[in-house]
């Protein structure tokens, strides 16, 4: 059974990688997860706001640690806050490389231009096989215009791409007006790949305190439909390697982002629950569901559920929108006896 995948121009001996977060930041951790099977790990990411923090607090030849420049607002942490500080952050890339086998990507997370985008260079020198690079961000002045965010993130994308040799994959936001336009238009600024997508943490309210309370709260299988619709129609549309971030959970899920056409499968939720002991149960579970249907290597059915291939393409357009809403009938107690 040849489980075996190209993402970013990087053999993988399976598509299952460990997707951004904090399990690689423990080296033994990451060697378990190795060990377990991932096939990649995506390092937690590095922060604009860290880096910039530390670029003015340098340029101020200061040489206490740069918490007082941390942010102009306080609505950003602390810099003693961020778990790995830019220069331990390049250190965790050389300490992975010189542990793991599997090739290690390191992530960059920002959305403004700015002197943060040199780091990509850095990770490439510390041994990066590839950088992801995160676009969040929230757009809240209602003057910003959508084409302007997204040509200022394309721009960005064009920098970062620019200035490395490495591959280039961006985790993007759901909430594109055109997400495969915004896919297109990321590979031609020169991304290797796109991840589907990035998880928006939803603040809730306390009534009683008056207060808006950020929350993190893992992810279920429900999650990964958004994913599995996007797949499917920006697949066929685009050259780049697809990665699914978002609701993974077991090897049904992984299997049927394949079908969507996803080259990998990031996983974090699951494995901050079950621990790395979930990836030789993914891979049995994919590899038992392809003996029993006659598949023997991922790319047989790589795509075959997207928009292209799919025998009913209406299931992902308006069409479908209409008739699942038509279709529902409520029942009154006396048609239900
Ligand atoms: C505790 C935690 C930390 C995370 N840190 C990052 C990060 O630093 N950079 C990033 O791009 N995504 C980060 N993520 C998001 C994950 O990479 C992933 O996109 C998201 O959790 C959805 O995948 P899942 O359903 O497998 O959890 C984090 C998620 C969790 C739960």
């Amino acid at each position: 059974m040849n489980l075996s995948t190209q993402y970013l121009g990087l053999k993988l001996s399976n598509p299952l990688i460990v997707g951004a977060g904090p399990l690689c930041d423990s080296i033994e951790s990451a060697r378990d997860l190795q060990d377990a099977g991932a096939a990649a790990v995506v390092m937690r990411s590095l922060f604009e706001e860290q880096i910039e923090a530390e670029i003015r607090a340098l340029s101020f030849n200061i040489d206490t640690p740069a918490e007082s420049y941390a942010e102009a607002t306080s609505y950003f942490p602390n810099y003693s806050e961020y778990q790995l500080a830019p220069d331990q952050y390049l250190r965790q890339i050389e300490a992975l490389k010189s542990t793991l086998t599997i090739p290690v990507i390191a992530s960059l997370n920002g959305a403004r231009p700015g002197g943060w985008i040199d780091y990509a260079r850095r990770f490439e020198a510390a041994g990066a096989d590839a950088v992801e690079l995160n676009l969040y961000q929230l757009v809240t002045r209602a003057g910003v215009l959508a084409g302007e965010v997204e040509s200022d993130l394309i721009e960005i994308v064009r920098q970062v791409c620019g200035s490395v040799k490495v591959p280039v994959s961006v985790k993007i936001s759901p909430f594109h007006t055109s997400p495969a336009n915004f896919a297109l238009a990321l590979e031609h600024a020169g991304a290797a790949g796109v991840v589907f997508f990035n998880r928006f943490y939803q603040p809730d309210f306390d009534l009683d305190e008056m207060e808006v309370l950020p929350q993190l709260r893992l992810s279920d299988s429900s999650e990964l439909l958004l994913r599995l619709r996007w797949l499917a129609i920006v697949s066929p549309q685009v050259r780049l390697s697809l990665s699914a971030s978002g609701g993974v959970h077991s090897s049904e899920d992984a299997l049927k982002a394949l079908f969507a056409g996803a080259h990998t499968v990031q996983v974090v939720s699951a494995l901050l629950r079950h621990g790395p002991h979930l990836f030789p149960r993914l891979l049995d579970g994919i590899r038992i569901w392809m003996g029993e249907h006659g598949y023997s290597s991922v790319d047989e059915f790589r795509g075959a559920m997207n928009l292209r291939r799919c025998p009913d393409p209406s299931a992902y357009e308006r069409a479908n929108y209409i008739r699942i809403l038509q279709a529902w009938r409520v029942t009154t107690p006396r048609e239900e006896a």
